[in-house]
């Protein structure tokens, strides 16, 4: 059995800077036509000549791939009308993160719902930048991304015509928010569609499946998996691949993330093919994304087929999800 995919796309990708970047780079740039590229370096990128320059940086680690890396800044609400209309050429949106609710978002939002921000969210709103938000309270683990849903709706009414897309979603509750607002959109990653917090934490510690939103309960993994099986419109394939060094996440203080990037088509075939709904997987992970963002990737032919694949342990320093497992789908071809 076989599936050809058209221009997959990565609607949240960490790519990382430097060493790390040569690593993985090249390895979503082999299987996806583009990908939103996440903005959180160290120090973020917050300027034209930042997003510039790491763009640069990501095609020389691309090498001859067909790969356009898709730009995004990080929310600032000092970012004025003048400043994001010279901007929007070169980003396809602005990740906003609450301070210090993740990995290298300490100069985030401290206070989403304040005044503050409304300069900046009504420029993107009237330049049409897409508004993309890591949407987590400060509250109790499980409980942080429900709590985090009025802070979306209020967005989604106070700027009905910005395009919201809520991030690496993980409960159900999110799933019923983005049917109350036309505005608002969501990626879903493939940890996310696998795991609950069962895998993570149910038995010995998996600090490789350890990420930000901690993965949840059966049902709400039942809720995602309901919306991204049938492709529903306003969900689209985003990774949240987020590599770590193995150092950094086998030790006293686990890094958030999880390395999908390697495996992420032949696993979403294997999910897809295992609940009988291949034909919605081009949608998934490339037409909805399209559509919401507008956008028109170049042209990237993905043929996977139904053939043992053993996961490599580890892609320079990081260890991959489901390393040294043998999955079920492989990639056949890229043209
Ligand atoms: C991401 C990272 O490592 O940059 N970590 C994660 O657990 N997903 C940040 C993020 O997207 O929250
Ligand atoms: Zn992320």
């Amino acid at each position: 059995m076989q599936i050809t995919l058209n221009s997959p796309l990565d609607m949240h990708l960490h790519l990382r800077d430097k060493e790390m970047l040569k690593t993985v780079a090249p390895l979503s740039a082999h299987t996806f036509a583009a990908a939103i590229i996440m903005p959180n370096l160290v120090p973020p990128v917050t300027t034209l000549h930042e997003v510039l320059a790491y763009k640069k940086r990501i095609l020389e680690a691309v090498g001859d791939e067909v790969f356009e890396p898709l730009m995004t800044l990080f929310f600032k609400d000092s970012y004025d009308y003048a400043f994001l209309e010279e901007a929007k050429p070169y980003i396809s949106g602005i990740k906003l993160y609450p301070a210090g609710i993740t990995t290298n978002s300490e100069g985030g939002v401290s206070a989403i719902e304040s005044a503050a921000l409304s300069m900046t969210l009504t420029a993107m709103s009237d330049l049409e930048i897409p508004l993309l938000i890591h949407g987590e309270s400060d509250g109790f683990v499980m409980d942080r991304e429900k709590e985090f849903i009025p802070v979306y709706e209020e967005l989604a009414r106070q700027f009905p015509n910005l395009k919201i897309i809520m991030e690496h979603i993980t409960t159900k509750e999110s799933v019923a928010a983005l049917e109350r607002h036309e505005n608002l959109y969501a990626t879903i990653t493939l940890h996310h569609l696998l795991i609950t917090l069962d895998e993570v934490a149910g038995g010995m510690l998996q600090p490789h499946l350890f990420c930000k939103p901690i993965a949840k309960r059966p049902e709400d993994r039942e809720a995602l998996l309901s919306v991204a099986l049938s492709a529903h419109p306003k969900v689209m394939f985003g990774s949240d691949s987020a590599p770590h060094p193995q150092h950094a996440k086998e030790s006293c203080g686990c890094a958030a993330g999880v390395f999908t990037a390697p495996v992420a088509l032949p696993l979403l075939a294997q999910l897809f093919d295992a609940h009988g709904k291949l034909d919605n997987l081009q949608t998934f992970v490339s037409d909805n994304a399209q559509i919401i963002y507008g956008y028109t990737p170049p042209v990237k032919e993905v043929t996977l087929e139904k053939k043992p694949f053993t996961v490599p342990e580890k892609y320079g320093e990081v260890v991959p999800m489901y390393a040294g497992e043998e999955i079920k789908w492989s990639i056949r071809s890229v043209k």
